[in-house]
């Protein structure tokens, strides 16, 4: 069993952190889904965000949606190794359901600096010998690299799909974001797959000020700041990817589906997420 033995791992900066403060980006997000695994003080800053973004919700559920079809397409175009990394708490559509539905042995690596989400994950994984989680930071992304259950589970000589989903804008520096993307590009075959969600304030100007509020939140009371970025800057992160049609979009603009409801239909930019794929050729 892959996700046996050494469970937890911690590896990096964030691991004091998150036992300093007591809120953290992974329960707040939890519970914004209707999940179950989050303390009355998560709840009590999730209510104050809620009450300043009621659509932070619908926002959760569509950045869920979005990451499940990037995932069906993935699995359409033959690849079946994923890099989950900010990978949460498990909830519905977790990565592994939807790939191993269709390939039973499409391996998955969850990556996580919550130890709440990678203990909720390694319960769920329990038996599952194709996929496991890991207590580590995507800031350190060569320690991410280099782990034993990371290299166990993953062929890096054939693709692998590296999932940064609702997590670069917990990375404050750009710089350092661009770095971390490209030290783990290197690592990569061909035919591997890059997914970025992203937060941005890109013209939602006359709400920046209740931005200004809830990045202030973030940065007082979770464990994590929340950086949202600029088109420009978010379209930087897939430099050496050529991006998979249709591009970086707004969150529900990404290969919607028929079925899908999409409360932002008339002013997409009100989800505040850009998302994209890119291929490294
Ligand atoms: C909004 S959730 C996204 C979960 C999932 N990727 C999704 O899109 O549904 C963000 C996750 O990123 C994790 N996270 C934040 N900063 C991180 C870091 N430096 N390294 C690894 N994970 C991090 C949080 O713990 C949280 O579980």
């Amino acid at each position: 069993m892959s996700n046996g033995g050494d469970d937890v791992t911690s590896v990096g900066r964030g691991a004091q952190d998150a036992h300093r403060k007591p809120v953290t980006a992974a329960r707040l997000y939890d519970y914004y889904l209707g999940g179950i695994h989050n303390f009355p003080a998560d709840r009590e800053v999730a209510k104050v965000l809620l009450e300043r973004t009621p659509k932070l919700r619908t926002i959760a559920r569509d950045n869920r949606a979005f990451l499940a079809r990037a995932v069906r397409y993935l699995m359409s175009v033959g690849v079946h190794q994923f890099l989950d990394i900010g990978s949460g708490i498990p909830t519905e559509g977790n990565v592994h359901e939807i790939v191993q539905a269709v390939a039973p042995d499409a391996r998955v690596v969850y990556v996580d600096i919550d130890p709440h989400a990678v203990s909720e994950s390694l319960e769920l994984l329990e038996g599952n010998q194709f996929a496991t989680a890991i207590r580590a930071d995507v800031r350190e992304p060569q320690a991410i690299l280099d782990h034993p259950r990371v290299r166990g589970l993953l062929d890096f000589d054939q693709p692998i799909a590296l999932l940064l989903v609702a997590v670069l804008h917990f990375v404050e520096d750009s710089d350092e974001v661009r770095d971390i993307v490209t030290t783990f590009r290197s690592a990569l075959a061909p035919g591997s797959h890059l997914v970025v969600a992203h937060a941005t304030i890109d013209e939602l100007i006359v709400d920046e000020r209740r931005w200004e509020k809830t990045q202030k939140d973030y940065r007082q009371q979770t464990t994590t700041s929340l950086v949202p970025r600029k088109k420009s800057d978010v379209v930087r992160f897939f430099d050496g990817f050529e991006m998979v049609e249709p591009g970086l979009v707004w969150l529900n603009a990404w290969r919607p589906e028929p079925d899908m409801v999409d409360e932002f239909k008339d002013e997409p930019e009100r989800s505040s997420f850009y998302v994209g794929v890119g291929r490294l050729p």
